[in-house]
C-alpha cells in the first residue's frame, strides 16, 4: 500500500497542516490520520437535519413528510415500491428499519430509493444526540408501518418501546397507518385481532390485509400486505387537506365483479378487479362526497373514507343500490354478470361416471344501472360503464341510452389491452353531446379526473384544487 510522507508535502500544504494540528492540539500525523476518517466516513444524516426532496414536486402528497417502518415480514420487499410510488407523488420518505426487517430487504435498496439515510438504531450515538428518535417520530405528517408484523402490531397494542420502530409510533403526535401482512393463521389468531381492535382504538388507521396467495407455498387467505397503490391512496385519504366541492352530496358507487352461485362451491364470474370503481369512490369521498360503494368480490382493500357494502349477485347488488338512493351520483362500474344460474342446486352437482355433464341453463341478471337511470329516485347525474371488444363507442352511445344514463365512460378491454385487471385504463367519455378521448393513464388518474368533471357538472366549477 502506498504511504504519504508529511515531508513530501509542499510548503504551503505543510504549513496550513501544522496550524490546523496546532488548533486541534494533535500531531500533524495525527491531524492526517483524522483528516483521512472524516473524508472517507459516509456522511451521517440526523433527525434534524430535512428530508430529502421528493422526486416530483406538486403531486398529491407535495410536501408531505411520511415516516415509513418496515417490520420484518416477507412482504417488506413491497415497500421498496410503497417508497417509489410515494415518492412519485411528491411525499418525502424517511425510512426506519427493524432488525428483522434487514434481513427481508437491504437498508442499502430502502435508502437509494427513500433517497434519504436509514435509521434504524436506537441507541445510535449519531441519531440520537438531541433526543433523536423524538424529533424523528415528530418531524412527519404520518408514520406508516408497512409491512405491520403481528409482533410489531402487538408491540403497539401493549405500548412497548424497546427499539426505534417502536418507539417513534410512542412518540409520535402525526397520524399513524398501519399495512398489517402475516399468514392468515396468525391473522385470524384471536390475540392479534384483539391487538388490532386495540390499536383501532388508539386512533391507528388499518389498510388491509388482502386475501391472496402467500409466501409459504400451499397456503392462501386473508393476510397479504394491501398493494402499494391501495396503501398510498388511504396515505392520499389521510393526509388530504384539499377543497371539499362535493360536500354535502351523496354518491353510489358499484365495482368488482359479481359472483352468480351455480351450486353451493361454484360460481359464474369475470376477471374485474375493483381497482376503477375502487378509485372512483375513493376520488370521490376525497372531493367531500358522502360515497356508499357496493362492492362485489375483490381482494383489494375498502377504499378509506366510504361506506363499503360487501355483496357477492347481481341481486344483492340492486337491492343495496336500491337501498342507498336516493342520491345526488351514481357511478356504475361493477362489471355486473348480465346472467345467472337458472336453477341454483342447494348441493354440489355431483360428476356422475358415463353421463353427460349437466347444461347450464342461464338466466337474465337485472340490469342495475338501467334500473337506477329510469328510478323514481333517479340521482341527478348517472355514470355508466362500458367494457367492450368491439364497435366501443357505437356501443357505448346505444347504451346511454337504453340504460338512461348521463355519461358512459367506455373502454376497450380486449385482451391485449390489460385493462381488465390491469393498473392503467384509456376511457372514452361519450355524453348526449359528444365524445371525448382521455389518453392512456393509470386508474386513480382516471377516477380524479372523472371526479372532477363530476364536480363540474354538478356544481358548474372546477375548482378542485
Ligand atoms: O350492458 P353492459 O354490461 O355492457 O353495461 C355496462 C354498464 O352497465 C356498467 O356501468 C355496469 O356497471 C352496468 N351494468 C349493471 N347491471 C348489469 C349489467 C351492467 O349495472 N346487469
Amino acid at each position: 500500500m502506498a504511504s504519504i510522507t508529511i515531508r513530501n508535502l509542499d510548503e504551503q500544504t505543510k504549513q496550513l497542516l501544522r496550524e490546523q494540528a496546532a488548533r486541534h492540539g494533535r500531531s500533524m500525523e495525527e491531524e492526517v490520520r483524522h483528516m483521512l476518517r472524516d473524508a472517507t466516513t459516509p456522511p451521517s444524516v440526523s433527525a434534524d437535519d430535512p428530508p430529502p426532496q421528493p422526486a416530483e414536486a406538486g403531486g398529491s402528497l407535495s410536501g408531505k413528510r411520511i415516516l415509513l417502518v418496515i417490520t420484518g415480514g416477507i412482504a417488506a420487499y413491497k415497500s421498496l415500491d410503497l417508497i417509489r410510488r410515494l415518492r412519485e407523488r411528491g411525499a418525502a420518505v424517511r425510512p426506519v428499519m427493524t432488525e428483522a426487517a434487514k434481513q427481508f430487504v437491504s437498508p442499502l435498496a430502502v435508502g437509494a430509493l427513500a433517497a434519504d439515510k436509514v435509521f434504524e438504531d436506537l441507541f445510535s450515538r449519531e441519531d440520537e444526540q438531541d433526543v433523536g428518535h423524538i424529533r424523528l417520530a415528530r418531524s412527519c405528517e404520518l408514520v406508516l408501518v408497512a409491512p405491520a408484523t403481528a409482533d410489531f402490531i402487538g408491540k403497539m397494542a401493549l405500548g412497548i418501546a424497546n427499539d426505534l420502530a417502536s418507539t417513534i409510533v410512542l412518540a409520535t403526535n402525526s397520524k399513524v397507518l398501519i399495512a398489517p401482512a402475516m399468514n392468515p393463521a396468525m391473522w385470524n389468531h384471536l390475540a392479534v385481532q384483539r391487538n388490532v381492535e386495540t390499536v383501532k382504538r388508539d386512533r391507528v388507521e388499518v389498510v388491509g390485509p388482502m386475501r391472496g396467495e402467500m409466501a409459504e407455498s400451499g397456503e392462501a387467505g386473508l393476510g397479504r400486505m394491501a398493494e402499494p397503490l391501495d396503501i398510498v391512496a388511504v396515505v392520499e385519504a389521510l393526509l388530504d387537506d384539499g377543497p371539499k366541492p362535493l360536500a354535502g352530496k351523496t354518491a353510489i358507487v358499484t365495482s368488482g365483479p359479481t359472483h352468480e352461485p351455480i351450486d353451493p362451491v361454484r360460481y359464474i364470474a369475470n376477471r374485474s378487479s375493483g381497482k376503477q370503481g375502487h378509485a372512483i369512490a375513493a376520488a370521490l369521498a376525497r372531493l367531500g362526497a358522502d360515497v356508499t360503494l357496493v362492492s362485489g368480490p375483490v381482494t383489494i382493500a375498502d377504499p378509506q373514507g366510504t361506506k363499503t357494502i360487501h355483496v357477492e349477485s347481481a341481486r344483492d347488488m340492486l337491492n343495496a343500490v336500491e337501498g342507498q338512493l336516493p342520491a345526488d351520483i351514481a357511478v356504475m362500474v361493477a362489471a355486473v354478470a348480465d346472467w345467472r344460474a337458472a336453477g341454483q342446486s342447494g348441493e354440489k352437482i355431483k360428476k356422475k361416471p358415463g353421463e353427460a355433464p349437466p347444461p347450464l341453463m342461464l338466466t337474465e341478471n337485472p340490469d342495475i344501472l338501467k334500473t337506477v337511470g329510469h328510478h323514481a329516485k333517479r340521482p341527478t347525474l348517472v355514470v355508466g360503464f362500458a367494457a367492450e371488444t368491439q364497435n366501443l363507442e357505437d356501443n357505448a352511445r346505444a347504451k346511454l341510452q337504453r340504460k338512461g344514463a348521463d355519461w358512459i365512460v367506455a373502454n376497450d378491454v380486449s385482451p391485449d389491452t390489460g385493462i381488465m385487471g390491469g393498473d392503467h385504463n384509456r376511457v372514452r367519455i361519450v355524453t348526449h353531446s359528444g365524445i371525448e378521448d382521455w389518453p392512456k393513464m393509470d386508474k386513480q388518474s382516471v377516477a380524479e379526473r372523472l371526479a372532477r368533471e363530476i364536480v363540474k357538472s354538478l356544481t358548474g366549477s372546477s375548482k378542485t384544487g
